[in-house]
């Protein structure tokens, strides 16, 4: 694609614990570009269905609960951290465990549900530059993305990032258990009929197991300065 005719957009996908996350907010940051956590928005739909009592299951329901979801956005804390607002609601906490990446895995199953959250992400391109991870950022949500990365690492490295990130002690069993959670739900996200988990194919693969934080977005920012 030429330079001019593709959208000034970072799209980066991965399975969990991938170090997308890390990796999109120093980006986000150190630009001073926009940030879209598209998973945050499926983890926020499916904790408001599980607050509201509506089954992860039906379709209907969850895409009547998408409007709702306009009203979330991004904001960074003081001390750095990224919190996501829910209107005046800081759901951070609620929405950040392996239970509500479950629950977002499983609402995010749904073609109708994606159809509707489609237009919402997209519309976070009119503040400008953007940095966006997910599952389909490069395939579907922006094809047209100047930039697209798939991160992956090893299953032990992501499952001791994800203990990490929810600030939890890694032991044998906590390790045992979250790798177990992770592998259900890459085989979820990777297995379902619409938009999975998937490189796009003009994505630039990074693995990023054994990588430093720092590194992995010193090498991103490379290559995005060569084109
Ligand atoms: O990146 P994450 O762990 O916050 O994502 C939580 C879940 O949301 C993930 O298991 C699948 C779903 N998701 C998705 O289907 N599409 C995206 N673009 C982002 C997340």
């Amino acid at each position: 694609m030429k330079r001019e005719e593709s959208d000034p957009v970072v799209a980066i996908d991965g399975p969990a614990g991938s170090g997308k996350s890390t990796t999109a907010r120093a980006l986000a940051k150190s630009l001073d570009w926009t940030y879209l956590d598209t998973g945050a928005i499926y983890r926020t739909l499916g904790w408001l269905a599980v607050r509201e009592g509506v089954s992860l299951d039906d379709e209907n329901s969850l895409v009547a609960l998408c409007p709702r979801l306009e009203t979330l956005s991004f904001r960074w804390g003081e001390d750095g951290s990224l919190r996501v607002f829910l209107g005046d609601v800081d759901v951070t906490r609620a929405i950040r465990g392996e239970e509500a990446g479950r629950w977002a895995s499983d609402v995010s199953r749904h073609p109708g549900v994606r159809q509707a959250l489609l237009d919402l992400q997209r519309s976070f391109t009119r503040k400008g530059p953007l940095i966006a991870e997910g599952r389909d950022t490069g395939t579907v949500v922006f094809p047209k993305a100047r930039w697209k990365f798939f991160l992956t690492a090893s299953l032990e490295e992501r499952a001791r990032r994800r203990l990490r990130e929810m600030g939890l002690e890694e032991t044998p069993q906590s390790l045992e258990t979250i790798k177990r959670a992770i592998r259900e739900r890459d085989l979820q996200d990777s297995t379902r009929t619409v938009a999975p988990l998937m490189k796009a194919r003009d994505a630039i693969e990074v693995d990023t197991t054994g990588l430093s934080p720092e590194e992995v977005v010193e090498f991103i920012r490379r290559l995005m300065k060569e084109g």
